[in-house]
């Protein structure tokens, strides 16, 4: 596994935007925020596929075993349809679930429409990868990164991941004192 750049993986799950019938706007939109939260420099494992949860799995353990990505986003596939799936797929992947990650995101998202209640969107680690499901609408992206992020840094670092570090007037993470570690 290449180990010595920081990767970070970004899974657009879309039947339209896989076949090309509109523009994944979730991919960038999670690139451009991931961009101004990040000062460690970071390369992107960038993915578009469909709503089927076999190739879900197969990506989001490509991005992590072999690609070695300590933090995978996805975008899309978190509500009730028929075709949603992704929550499932990312169940399936992961050894833990993060649950205080979902319902931060669910919470904060309240605030902003009343239908966020129907995102079924989770988190969990699989190796030393965090993962985690946004909603499809752009929007909704920054909405909940916003909610959670601060806690994934120290949350990569206790999986054996990247120290991470971020922009402190876009984002700031938290750690414990003892784990803080000085430029
Ligand atoms: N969360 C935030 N923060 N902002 C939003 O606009 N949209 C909701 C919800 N969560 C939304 C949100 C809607 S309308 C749906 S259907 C669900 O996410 C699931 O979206 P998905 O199936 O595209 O993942």
């Amino acid at each position: 596994m290449e180990t010595s750049v920081v990767k970070i993986g970004f899974v657009t799950i879309s039947d339209r935007a896989s076949r090309g019938e509109y523009e994944d706007l979730g991919g960038p939109a999670m690139q451009a925020w991931i961009q101004s939260a990040l000062r460690t420099p970071w390369q992107a494992c960038a993915r578009v596929i469909e709503d089927d949860q076999a190739l879900i799995e197969r990506t989001l353990c490509e991005l992590a075993d072999q690609q070695g990505c300590c933090l995978i986003l996805t975008t899309g596939g978190t509500g009730p349809a028929k075709r949603d799936v992704t929550p499932e797929a990312t169940a399936a992947v992961c050894d833990k679930i993060l649950d205080g990650f979902a319902e931060q995101m669910r919470a904060v998202s309240l605030r902003y429409v009343p239908t966020a209640i129907l995102s079924r969107q989770i988190a969990g680690i699989r190796g030393e990868s965090l993962i985690i499901n946004l909603p499809g609408k752009p929007s909704a992206i920054g909405e909940c990164l916003e909610a959670v992020f601060p806690a994934v840094p120290y949350c990569i670092d206790l999986i054996d991941g990247p120290y991470l570090q971020t922009y402190d007037d876009f984002i700031s993470a938290f750690r414990p004192k003892h784990a803080i570690k000085k430029d």
